[in-house]
């Protein structure tokens, strides 16, 4: 791309769009188009995109679409795909789509067909996975392993974290997984409390294996197994997920017991690779296909689709109307499932880490605004927290409702009253309450004129605040696949839009160097000058610790 984006044409007839739209109110347009909810509800199988109740009309529609083809979208999903080198900083394919290239057609990396590596690592996770399953892989000591611990951060953590929560009912009924991605030793002791050493096996998972917090805790595990079975039981409990056998053998584990991924998966796309050992090995191989086989069906809607009728493409481009055009600079991601709860920790790495870019990739500083502020919580708890904000707040925050229409628990009336106040949500911040609103019902209630005028703008609430509502059947692994993928998919869009390198992560590279230059300093082997702030802080904390 030549231009800026927001220096194009298509940018700017949305920014007079907006200019004349902006206040338009989504009561008064659906009250004018009784098939609004039709014109702006896509699915793909199970999964429905309501994307009504947003401040579009089919005008803003067109234009937004008029980006994708500004910023050759077409071609640059072709390119994914296709193997090509799109992560230009790192001069790396993306293709966490050929993990889930279930239709195993060739794809091409350097000249070389990846799919015979990818398929091969599946074979090889199927079969530890069943042999540990099935208790033909057993401890030093000959008991089943059943506890599986994943050591991991950030996306060798967060992808197995989520998705386990999300799959539990998938379980084995005889095994239970821990999680330890922070340094802090608490998370180490939380999970020594739970697990007998006999029956445990962790599973580091590193794609570069040097990560300090993920090799400072595979070492603390390490001792702790040691010092309870011996030296000789680390074959029995240790395996890795890596890109690095030199730094894996160099820690202990036999190469034997690593899994492989490759330098074309990201950290935070990475779930469906060898990453995703620690939910084979608690749901099953079968199921964790199934998730695979989800992903690859949103894979090929997302690259085969017309855009108007491609959802990864329109939340991308509903994304880039409220961020770019009305500042909004939040995203919420609402799941009214218990099992979903963590998705959105989970997509705060995946959007945050991609999208919180400010140079572009013909290397300029940018001067319009990206990646969103992702934020969420499992409703209805997060209606009794942060909601308020939300309904009556200053700010404005387009909301992303997740709802199953079907529970793996429907007890009593739990999930009709879970799916009517995801829906009534959706309605209410749509919709809000006048004024007049609020002191006709007061009135109603019996209250004095006087209350009545005391009360009203407090019981008022603005509404018109956007919210795509996103209807699955049911968690199981296909759907949740589909909608992981589905949100991948979204971030890439929008990184093209903003023509930013979705695939790099250089941002976290300053802390974890200065940390490193610090930790001598707590230790009292070095002194750095520092500003006056942070060497204060050294000389507290020494002082506390002392
Ligand atoms: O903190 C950045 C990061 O590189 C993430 O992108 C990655 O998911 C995480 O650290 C863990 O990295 P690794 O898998 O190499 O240990």
């Amino acid at each position: 791309m030549n231009k800026p984006i927001n220096k194009t044409h298509a940018w700017k007839k949305l920014a007079s769009h907006y200019r004349w739209h902006k206040n338009d109110e989504m009561k008064d347009l659906f009250a004018k188009d009784k098939t609004r909810s039709s014109k702006y509800t896509i699915n793909l199988g199970n999964l429905y995109l309501d994307y009504s109740k947003n401040k579009i009309n089919e005008k803003t529609i067109r234009y937004l679409l008029d980006l994708t083809k500004e910023v050759k979208l077409k071609e640059k999903i072709e390119a994914m795909f296709s193997g090509a080198k799109i992560n230009q900083t790192e001069n790396r394919s993306v293709l966490h789509v050929a993990l889930r290239n279930r239709s195993n057609t060739p794809i091409y990396v350097d000249g070389q067909d990846i799919m015979p590596d990818i398929n091969g690592v599946l074979n090889k996770i199927k079969k530890f996975t069943e042999a540990v399953r099935f208790g033909d892989f057993r401890g030093a000591t000959g008991k089943k392993l059943t506890n599986i611990v994943n050591i991991g951060i950030g996306g060798s953590d967060l992808g197995p974290f989520m998705a386990t929560a999300a799959l539990k009912e998938y379980w084995a009924k005889d095994m239970k997984c821990y999680f330890i991605s922070n340094i802090d030793g608490s998370a180490c002791e939380d999970v020594f409390a739970e697990v007998d050493p006999e029956t445990t096996l962790f599973v580091v998972v590193s794609k570069t294996f040097t990560t300090i917090e993920t090799l400072t805790n595979a070492h603390t595990c390490r001792k702790w197994l040691v010092d309870a079975l011996g030296e000789p039981a680390v074959a029995k409990h240790f395996v890795a997920v890596s890109t690095n056998a030199e730094e894996v053998s160099k820690f202990g584990i036999n190469t034997d017991n690593m899994f492989e991924f490759w330098n074309f998966v990201g950290g935070r796309y990475s779930m469906w690779s060898a990453v995703g050992l620690s939910i084979a090995l608690m749901i099953g191989m079968d199921n964790f296909e199934k998730m695979l086989d989800g992903a690859h069906e949103m894979d090929m809607h997302f690259k085969n689709t017309d855009f108007e009728h491609n959802i990864p493409v329109i939340l991308a481009l509903l994304g880039v109307w409220y961020n770019n055009f009305f500042g909004y600079r939040e995203q919420g991601i609402i799941p009214y499932d218990q099992d979903l709860r963590f998705l959105p920790k989970y997509l705060q790495q995946l959007d945050m880490e991609s999208n919180g870019k400010s140079v572009d990739l013909n290397n300029n500083f940018i001067k319009y605004e990206t990646g969103p502020i992702l934020f969420g919580g499992a409703g209805t708890d997060v209606q009794h927290s942060f909601f308020q904000l939300l309904h009556q707040g200053t700010k404005i925050v387009p909301l992303d409702l997740i709802v199953p229409a079907i529970s793996h628990n429907e007890i009593g009336e739990h999930h009709e009253i879970l799916i009517a106040n995801a829906l009534a949500q959706g309605e209410a911040l749509m919709r809000g309450k006048t004024v007049k609103e609020a002191a006709e019902e007061l009135t109603k209630a019996g209250k004095s004129k006087e209350e009545v005028n005391r009360l009203k703008k407090y019981k008022s609430f603005a509404g018109n605040r956007p919210t795509n509502t996103i209807i699955i059947r049911k968690v199981d692994p296909y759907m949740l696949g589909m909608l992981v993928a589905m949100y991948e998919h979204k971030v890439f869009v929008q990184g093209i839009i903003w023509n930013i390198n979705s695939f790099d992560q250089m941002g976290v590279e300053l802390g974890k160097q200065m940390a490193l230059s610090i930790l001598p300093e707590l230790q009292g082997h070095a002194h750095i000058e520092h500003d006056s702030s942070t060497g204060n802080l050294i000389a507290i904390i020494k002082k506390i610790r002392k």
